[in-house]
């Protein structure tokens, strides 16, 4: 079967030719050894202009967008419905913005967490991964992960009967560790952080020849997450002018990135979103390492400085990343989009996740309630502005932090017996849940 893609290194614009030889070199530029590679669809791109503008189509998964995704045999797709999710409006924040801070705004709420595979946005990267690994007849693979991935792939490559080795840090989520061995793939808990467990996963590759996901570049990721782009056009008519998304290792802002590159030319959206990303402040290299260029006036150099977090102590630990090796990618995209990287106080995460189910009924997850955290700072600092639209990545829901779920039981009252109970009334708890936020 002919390819109907190739891949391309990034720095030296050698091609290559499909996944087979991108993997037989381990996933490297065979000319420059560069790890950054970009897939390209040499067809016409008129038929992505007809999936995306098309009213009367009913999408059922990102395949929806087969074509202009690295599988060529729709015999090897794995799937179970996910990046077709709702686009929710959270009027509540449009209302706060505008009475405490005059600000006109339209506040979307990007529903990563009815995602049919494990609930995060990390699903449509292993349900495209589990797929490009099939076609590719591999058996075996790595992944290091701070959770959330590590779940993904769990879950679709036993589906794809592929064995998986994840390697995790010390401090990931119970709960992530529980997910990945349910299927019966490996566990090996790292006594260490994360950039400790993706060296021992390196090692592990090497030794035994074995392919290693290849992290927040990673072509698959990549072009998987790219479908957002697409699908908030379909869904929405034109891209948001501000998006929020918690950031570790920044896969969500390449993606779309290169999700707009591949429709550059087809004139379906005025401009690219502003990329605003936060990290908890007990996990924050890059937004520490943006404030300082920023405040020196972006020097030369300014993207390869930074600070790195070594074992990093976070309750989120999904947003881990101490080590942050995308900051020259990541940092030199949100300055040109007219972007920040914040960061937002953790200690606070439970009092935003009480708040959104309070005024949503939306249960969101550690790594969501950095994001929503973000709008309150972005508020604060004058970074949104009137008449914009603003979509907010809720990357994952509660139920993948039962540490977090057990901290909503605020409205709990012991009692013996009836007489220490009166009718309730829920209103009573709203101006608690909001006194937090009238003062960040
Ligand atoms: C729910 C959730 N939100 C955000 C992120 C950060 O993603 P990115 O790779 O774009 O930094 C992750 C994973 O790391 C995640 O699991
Ligand atoms: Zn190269």
């Amino acid at each position: 079967m002919k390819s109907k893609f190739y891949l391309k290194c990034r720095k030296c614009g050698y091609i290559i030719s499909d996944f087979a030889a991108w993997f037989t070199n381990m996933q490297k530029c065979p000319k420059c050894e560069n790890k950054y590679a970009k897939v390209e669809y040499p067809g016409n791109n008129i038929k992505l202009k007809e999936l995306i503008t098309d009213k009367s189509k009913r999408p059922e998964s990102l395949f929806y967008y087969f074509d202009f995704l690295p599988v060529n045999n729709p015999q090897n797709i794995i799937t179970e419905g996910e990046g077709i999710i709702p686009v929710n409006r959270w009027r509540f924040l449009e209302d706060y913005a505008k009475q405490n801070f005059n600000i006109d705004c339209k506040v979307l709420a990007y529903r990563n967490d009815y995602n049919l595979g494990t609930g995060t946005f990390k699903d449509v990267a292993a349900a495209l991964a589990a797929s490009v690994l099939k076609e590719n007849n591999v058996k075996q693979y790595a992944v290091a992960s701070t959770g959330n991935i590590a779940n993904a792939f769990a879950h679709y490559l036993s589906l794809a009967k592929i064995s998986l080795a994840v390697f995790i840090p010390q401090d990931a989520l119970k709960a992530n560790e529980a997910g990945v061995g349910s299927y019966g793939q490996r566990v090996f808990r790292v006594r260490g952080d994360y950039a400790k467990a993706k060296q021992i996963a390196a090692q592990y590759s090497a030794r035994y020849g074995i392919l290693l996901s290849g992290g927040n570049t990673d072509p698959i990721r990549v072009e998987a997450k790219k479908t957002m782009v697409f699908e908030w056009l379909r869904i929405l008519g034109e891209l948001p002018d501000v998006y929020i998304q918690s950031l570790s290792g920044g896969t969500g802002p390449i993606a779309i990135e290169k999700g707009c590159d591949d429709i550059e030319h087809l004139g379906l959206f005025k401009k690219r979103p502003r990329y605003i990303l936060i990290q908890p402040d007990k996990c924050d290299p890059m937004s520490k390492a943006w404030e300082a260029a920023k405040k020196n006036g972006f020097p030369d150099g300014w993207e390869s400085d930074y600070p790195i977090i070594e074992n990093p102590v976070t309750l989120i630990p999904t947003l881990a990343t101490g080590n942050p090796v995308t900051y020259p990618i990541i940092g030199p995209i949100v300055k040109k989009s007219g972007g920040e990287i914040l960061s937002f106080c953790e200690d606070d995460a439970a009092d935003v996740a009480r708040l959104v189910a309070y005024e949503t009924a939306v249960k969101i997850g550690p790594a969501s309630t950095i994001a929503v955290g973000g709008f309150f700072v972005a508020l604060q600092k004058g970074l949104i502005r009137n008449g914009e639209t603003i979509m907010l990545n809720i990357g994952e829901g509660m139920w993948r932090a039962p540490e977090l779920m057990y901290q909503m039981t605020y409205t709990t009252k012991e009692i013996d017996s009836v007489d220490d109970c009166e009718p309730v009334d829920r209103t009573i708890f709203r101006e608690k849940l909001w006194k937090k936020f009238e003062n960040l």
